[in-house]
């Protein structure tokens, strides 16, 4: 019989408890008990084991969150919190830890591993920035709350004549902006990738004032360089030069507060399930991810060091299509 536990970590992300589900009924129908850990890492130093039944896990498929709480666990990057952690591991007899989480939760994945101990991790996070998945557990939710605050925007702005700066999560990468901007009709994009002139920008707020628009919504990336706060205090003394009011509003953490969409539920089905099945196998220090549309798993060493890249000429598309 093998004993596992199941943590969830950084950031919480829309489908969480989806792959929590998932990971749950697939290990007991393999025979094995399942653990679940208290807020990430910091529940795993701790010793916050509690056993996960299959009833333990229903109903929470359509919640966004996570039922086991998540954290960001300071002492687990020191390589004294990481044995403490490998300690509570072998003192609760569990085989096998499957971390759902982004970047740094992988990177303690990725140390545990190094240790010698099973791990697989589960890759989850909004802001898409995670190497070995194409797609991420929780993007496609925070990109339709942010397609809808933008499509609520716009009847405001249209209103009264504004422009908008909607500036959206995403950590140092773009991908969020560059999507919602793209397919919520955005004049202007502003992403960490791609350096920004904000005298140009300035200028293409002017000209959709001129070309008739009846407003003007720029998506800024909050890990650009020129974020909302910035460009609001650069603009303050050409107020007048953009035709258009300006306005700034700040999404931030509403953004992973939503119920998860059908995308979501369904990734997280499949990779917690894909991360139960790497298990079985007898694979371990991997990311179950999807690549091209299957599942797979790619060692979390490379995961670790892997860089994502953005497709700019998606970029080119939505300027082009802000015409
Ligand atoms: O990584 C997910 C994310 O929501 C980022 O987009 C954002 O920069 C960060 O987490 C916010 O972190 P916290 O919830 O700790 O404020």
């Amino acid at each position: 019989m093998k004993r596992i536990a199941v943590l969830t970590s950084g950031g919480d992300a829309p489908g969480m408890n989806a792959a929590i589900r998932a990971v749950t009924r697939v290990a007991i129908s393999n025979g094995w008990e399942v653990f679940g850990v208290r807020n990430g890492y910091a529940g795993l130093l701790a010793e916050e084991f509690r056993p996960l039944g299959a009833r333990d896990v229903g109903g929470i498929m359509q919640l966004g969150g996570t039922i086991l709480g998540s954290a960001r666990c300071l002492d687990f990057k020191t390589e004294q919190g990481r044995l403490k952690g490998l300690r509570s591991l072998n003192r609760n007899e569990i085989d096998a830890l499957v971390v759902i989480g982004g970047n740094g939760s992988q990177t303690g994945a990725a140390a545990l591993s190094k240790m010698g101990f099973p791990v697989v991790g589960v890759a989850s996070t909004i802001d898409n920035d995670l190497y070995g998945s194409d797609i991420t557990i929780g993007v496609d939710t925070a990109l339709n709350i942010a397609l809808e605050a933008i499509d609520r925007l716009k009847v405001t702005a249209s209103s009264h004549q504004r422009a908008f700066l909607v500036e959206v999560m995403g950590r140092n990468c773009g991908y969020l902006a560059l999507m919602a901007g793209m397919i919520g009709g955005a004049e202007a994009v502003v992403i960490p990738e791609k350096e920004t002139d904000p005298d140009k920008l300035a200028e293409e707020i002017r000209s959709a004032y001129e070309r008739g628009k009846p407003h003007a919504l720029i998506v800024v990336a909050e890990g650009a360089h020129y974020n909302a706060a910035r460009l609001m205090d650069l603009f303050e003394h050409k107020k007048e030069t953009l035709g258009f009011e300006l306005r700034a509003t700040i999404l931030g953490h509403v953004m992973r507060g939503g119920h998860p969409t059908a995308q979501d539920r369904y990734l997280a089905t499949v990779l917690g399930a894909g991360a139960v099945d790497a298990l079985a196998r007898g694979e371990s220090g991997v990311l179950v991810g999807l690549i091209n549309n299957q599942v797979t798993t790619t060692p979390l060493a490379e995961v670790v060091d892997g860089c994502k890249s953005l497709d700019l000429r998606l970029l080119e598309l939505a300027e082009i299509l802000a015409r």
